[in-house]
């Protein structure tokens, strides 16, 4: 055979075992989407596996109340990840645990009975590892570790994505959590495709399996692209085909569709989803079937009349419940453009008393 056959041999070889990739996560995916009504709370666990993906300043324990407790409870939600609680030198106390996370007092789930993870960011393993343990002694479900995080103070403090650039550094986080919290609570882990590119997306996938986590989850951008697209689903197959653990496919999922779309490209059957759900509330019990029709304006608007009575009684002040319901809409027009007209009556409405009533009449004549 000639070198030119040879290297044509070999690349038909190559790209038939992508073919052959391809097709059994195709075949993956139509198994896990027939079960798509029951809610697996492990994406190794017979269902579908639908993560509320934990945003800081957002996902609060009341957002995870409100969100868990649609539809009677049946949201379709099947773990929610706290916001990221820091730990710098030393171990962060109890105390700060439950107030970050007060679903521990509840048996580490939601009034709904959805599991609440606790996650944490930290670069030094032995703090990270014994706030582990903490978390799982007061009763934590699982406990994700944040190397996804591209905020420049949290980066250069030697936390979040920037330990995307240091696989033997987070395979010693994971390792030493994995190691002090008891093995029946999982210890996952949240990343980012790299840096600046996803090249090294395998090996950090292999790190966090060498660690022990029982699976990853991983937002489809690079830490340079922070949010703006494009959203790359495709690099996760890399990550997917690196390990043995369920990878979680997480990033700009909007709708219906975008879930067969993320699963043939980044041929991953479980997935996290944060933003969309901010614009369409209703989108995991959707995706399950539940629903068929989109939450209209109205419901969402009263939704939103809901979660300010909610931050009330949980002792929020009123000027900071007015800032959430409205960053709430900001955030659901950036995703759907439709809701940008509410958004535009509520903005600059100075106190609730005004908001209330312009969220119940919605844009009926009035934007
Ligand atoms: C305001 C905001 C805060 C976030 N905070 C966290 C966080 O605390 N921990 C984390 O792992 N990811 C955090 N993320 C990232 C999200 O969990 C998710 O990976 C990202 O938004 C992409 O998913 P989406 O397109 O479904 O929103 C945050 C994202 C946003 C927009």
């Amino acid at each position: 055979m000639t070198r030119a056959a040879e290297c044509d041999a070999a690349s038909e070889g190559v790209e038939g075992q992508r073919r052959d990739a391809a097709s059994a996560a195709a075949a993956r995916w139509r198994a896990v989407w027939a079960t798509r009504a029951t809610v697996a709370t492990r994406p190794d666990e017979a269902g579908l596996y639908l993560a509320l993906a934990p945003m800081d300043g957002v996902t609060d324990a009341v957002y995870r109340e409100l969100m868990t407790g649609l539809y009677d409870g049946r949201s379709g939600i099947s773990v929610c990840v706290s916001e990221f609680v820091r730990v710098t030198r030393d171990a962060v106390p109890a105390a700060v645990l439950r107030r970050e996370v007060p679903e521990l007092e509840r048996g580490g789930r939601t009034a709904a009975g959805v599991p609440v993870f606790v996650q944490l960011l930290g670069g030094d393993p032995e703090p990270v590892a014994q706030t582990a343990r903490t978390a799982a002694s007061l009763g934590a479900l699982g406990v994700d570790l944040n190397f996804g995080c591209p905020a420049k103070t949290v980066n250069n403090h030697d936390g979040g994505a920037t330990l995307l650039k240091y696989p033997r550094r987070i395979e010693a986080i994971v390792g030493r959590a994995r190691a002090l919290v008891p093995a029946h609570v999982p210890v996952t882990m949240k990343m980012r495709v790299g840096w600046d590119s996803c090249a090294g997306i395998e090996e950090v996938a292999r790190a966090a399996e060498a660690g022990g986590a029982a699976w990853i989850t991983v937002h489809a951008r690079t830490r340079a692209q922070l949010y703006q697209p494009p959203v790359v689903w495709h690099a996760l197959a890399l990550a997917r085909a690196a390990v043995k653990v369920p990878v979680v496919a997480n990033g700009d999922l909007r709708e219906l569709g975008d879930l067969a779309a993320c699963a043939a490209q980044s041929e991953c059957e479980a997935f996290m989803i944060g933003r969309g759900a901010m614009a369409r509330p209703e989108l995991f019990a959707q995706i399950r079937g539940q629903v068929d029709e989109r939450m209209s304006e109205a419901a969402l608007a009263e939704l939103l009349i809901r979660y300010h009575a909610m931050l009330l009684a949980s002792g929020v002040v009123a000027s900071r419940a007015l800032a959430r319901v409205k960053q709430w809409l900001r955030m659901a027009a950036d995703m759907d453009a439709g809701l940008a007209p509410l958004f535009d009556a509520i903005k600059v409405l100075p106190a609730w008393e005004l908001v209330a009533p312009a969220l119940s009449r919605g844009c009926r004549g009035s934007c």
